[in-house]
């Protein structure tokens, strides 16, 4: 049930990544978008903002879920998801402010802010379609590879490779927050639909595992040989280990 398209390079993952999405919402605009940050969707995101532009596609009537939030930065962080959101892709298209929901890393008490995540997108009725990229270690979202999945949205200890792997983005490796908040493996696997993106050598040995390998919490994306409609857009070299 795994839908693999080898796009010729990052270009192409990203206007057809647009298109799946556009496209989704054009066919219900009252959508329920599942949004991922990281490097992998821009390239969509800014597609996305042109389908806008040019009156292709219009957001007004959609609701977003996002994957996952640092914990401890402010929403003004400019390290923080709800910024990365706001700059590549909400300020350039019009959904409505009320309909944007981002776990917050910056709560009190962070077990109700789960709780109250994943009821929120049970009572939307659901992901219709959720963009995911994928750690080098084959996390999604911020599932980190452990000895279980975790189900529900829930709070995170990063590993070290990926503090290591998102402390590009920070001034220095001690900046990156030790822990995150993130939709759980069952609020990933409970969408309509998912699209995977990736792109790059460095995610070929995640990807190999995610398609090729065992189902196992110590590779996350494994658990999408389970979901009944999953896209992979990757590059060739991505796709080297296949
Ligand atoms: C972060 C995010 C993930 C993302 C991953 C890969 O850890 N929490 O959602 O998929 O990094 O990021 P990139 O797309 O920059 O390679």
């Amino acid at each position: 049930n795994i839908h693999l398209y080898v796009c010729r390079d990052y270009d192409t993952i990203s206007k057809k990544a647009a298109g799946l999405v556009g496209g989704m919402v054009s066919v219900k605009p009252n959508c329920i978008l599942g949004l991922a940050t990281g490097s992998s969707p821009i390239g969509m995101y800014e597609r996305l903002a042109e389908m806008y532009r040019d009156g292709i596609t219009d957001f007004s009537k959609v609701t977003t879920f996002n994957l996952d939030e640092y914990c401890a930065l402010s929403e003004e962080n400019d390290q923080s998801y709800h910024y990365f959101m706001r700059e590549h892709l909400f300020r350039h298209i019009n959904v409505p402010d009320e309909n944007i929901h981002i776990p917050s890393g910056c709560t009190q008490d962070m077990e109700m802010e789960c709780q109250q995540y994943d009821a929120a997108i049970a009572a939307a009725g659901g992901i219709d379609i959720q963009v995911l990229g994928i750690g080098s270690n084959g996390h999604i979202g911020f599932n980190e590879p452990a000895d279980a999945f975790i189900g529900p949205t829930h709070l995170v200890n990063l590993k070290e490779s990926t503090i290591k792997a998102n402390a590009r983005f920070f001034q220095s490796e001690a900046d990156v927050p030790r822990r995150a908040i993130s939709m759980g493996i069952g609020s990933i696997m409970a969408a309509k639909k998912i699209l995977l993106i990736a792109h790059g050598a460095n995610k070929a040995k995640a990807i190999t595992a995610t398609l090729e390998g065992p189902i196992t919490p110590e590779v996350p994306a494994s658990i999408l040989q389970l979901h009944p409609d999953v896209v992979m857009m990757i590059d060739q070299e991505a796709a080297a280990g296949l």
